[in-house]
């Protein structure tokens, strides 16, 4: 019989693939952990910590934090699911016409009639006709069915276009610094090579060409062929929407640069200034002229953001466009070894770019369920992001879309030093602290990338609203505290 020993040296950390251990994601990491073993010990003896509950701001999760689903959707997906309650007489008694049609509608397009099978690798056809059709309202350009991926979240949309494009570390892929830690894990999981170009954090986390530019000629200096470059707009953790004029600057420079450029568009419905609008970067490259052939572009959408925020139902699509038929036929075979991605989140990535429309019988519940939301997220925003520049040392941009804050802060050179010999970043030591003294979990600057010397923390909005005078009160009473005992 094995022992122990003998399955170490079978496998151990010294024979696992390499990249694994310089692929990192410490936002789900240490302050998590942390997080959940004060939750166990609270839930074992209430009262034992100084806070009645942990607060999970760490990552953008809607409905753990309380957030309803859109009802519309859910009922279609119910009906997909379990289509033999169809046409029970109280079925139209506790469904709404609508989803009821809508679902008859889906159930019909999938191969099957039931969401049990594997469909097509790249998606089932009629879903992706209403997505394309869904981009074509929002953008007032041609969409194409057959540019449409269907995804297990856009999670997987990055690792696929990762493994497409990267071939060695000598591969470069243009990402923003801060960034989600998506691109840094999986440009390491492929081996590739991460060409940071950092956003202006003093002006809102504004984005210039000549800090692009300036990042790509030292990227190929050093013998790194940038293959492509990553925008995030709604940025995270960054919450800053990019001004038309910049995403032609960027389009721009992609296609001087011949870049592929990756436009991870999943907060694209979270926008909360009436000044800033989205606008996908197809929509800005094709109204600048730029035809299907001109530029590669991939835009990754998700269901698991938006005011639907379904992050456990990982659906999603990505639009390929400007990819020669051979190539598209090579992604496609990737996709075909990938086997398909869900069918329930196909289907809600239908709904999504096709929500219910005037006249239908859950419009007005859908527009007041979704304008409920997204309203009180702006609310939330603003309170949060005021009450955060209140406090001493701490500076914070606006959130004008996405789910997050990233506020600066300045810690006295004794925090700095304590945080040394507990053997911890400043940052990572600031937000231990702030999970042992008030149960809120936030995720450290480090794991996004910073400006050297500079330390920050990500905090998600999406507590729900009644909450959040408790948690700027417990913040501010935490950050007073924190400075007391470390002021220099
Ligand atoms: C910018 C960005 N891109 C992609 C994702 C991945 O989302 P999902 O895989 O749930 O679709 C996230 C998740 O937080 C994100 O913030």
């Amino acid at each position: 019989m094995a022992t122990f020993s003998d399955c170490s040296t079978i496998i151990s950390l010294d024979n696992i693939n390499p990249r694994i251990l310089k692929c990192d994601y410490s936002i789900r990491g240490e302050i998590v952990t942390l997080a959940q073993s004060l939750e166990k010990e609270l839930q074992a003896k209430p009262g034992s910590q100084p806070f009645d509950e942990v607060l999970y701001c760490h990552i953008g999760n809607p409905q753990y934090l309380g957030q309803q689903p859109i009802t519309f959707f859910r009922q279609v997906l119910a009906l997909c699911d379990y289509p033999a309650i169809l046409d029970k007489r109280e079925t139209q008694v506790l469904f709404s016409a609508d989803a009821i049609e809508r679902a008859s509608k889906i159930i019909d397009q999938i191969p099957g009639k039931t969401t049990g099978i594997y469909s097509d690798a790249q998606g089932i056809k009629g879903l992706r006709d209403t997505i394309a059709a869904g981009i074509e309202a929002r953008d007032g350009f041609p969409a194409d069915p057959n540019d449409v991926f269907l995804i297990d979240g856009a999670t997987a949309g990055v690792q696929i276009m990762m493994q497409f494009l990267i071939r060695s570390e000598k591969d470069g892929i243009l990402c923003p610094i801060p960034q989600y830690p998506i691109y840094s894990a999986s440009i390491a999981l492929h081996g590739g090579s991460l060409v940071p170009y950092y956003l202006d954090e003093a002006k809102g986390w504004g984005l210039e060409v000549s800090e692009l530019k300036k990042q790509l000629d030292y990227a190929k200096s050093k013998g790194i062929a940038v293959r492509a470059l990553v925008a995030i707009n709604p940025g995270n953790p960054t919450g800053q929407v990019l001004a038309k004029d910049k995403q032609c600057e960027i389009v721009e420079f992609c296609k001087q640069e011949g870049l592929v450029l990756l436009a991870d568009e999943v907060y694209q419905d979270n926008v909360y200034v009436p000044e800033k609008k989205f606008h996908s970067f197809k929509k800005i490259s094709r109204s600048i002229g730029y035809g299907e052939k001109d530029i590669p572009l991939v835009s990754f959408q998700s269901v698991s953001k938006g005011y639907y925020g379904e992050c456990g139902k990982r659906g999603g699509y990505m639009e390929v466009t400007g990819f020669g038929a051979d190539v598209r036929e090579q992604l496609y075979r990737v996709f075909c070894a990938n086997c398909c991605a869900n069918i329930p989140g196909q289907i809600l990535a239908s709904l999504v770019m096709s929500p219910p429309k005037v006249g239908d019988e859950s419009y007005e519940s859908y527009c007041a369920e979704r304008d409920g939301i997204l309203s009180s997220l702006a609310r939330r925003a603003k309170a949060l992001e005021y009450a955060f520049n209140s406090l001493e040392g701490i500076t914070c941009n606006k959130a004008e879309g996405a789910m997050y804050l990233f506020p600066s802060i300045q810690l006295p050179q004794k925090a700095v030093k304590a945080a040394e010999a507990a053997n911890a970043a400043p940052d990572v030591f600031y937000c231990r602290r702030l999970v042992s003294a008030t149960g809120i979990v936030v995720s450290s600057g480090s794991g996004f990338g910073q400006v050297p010397g500079t330390w920050h923390f990500r905090c998600t909005i999406l507590p729900q609203e009644d909450k959040i005078p408790a948690i700027i009160s417990r913040l501010k009473e935490f950050h007073t505290s924190f400075m007391d005992e470390f002021r220099d």
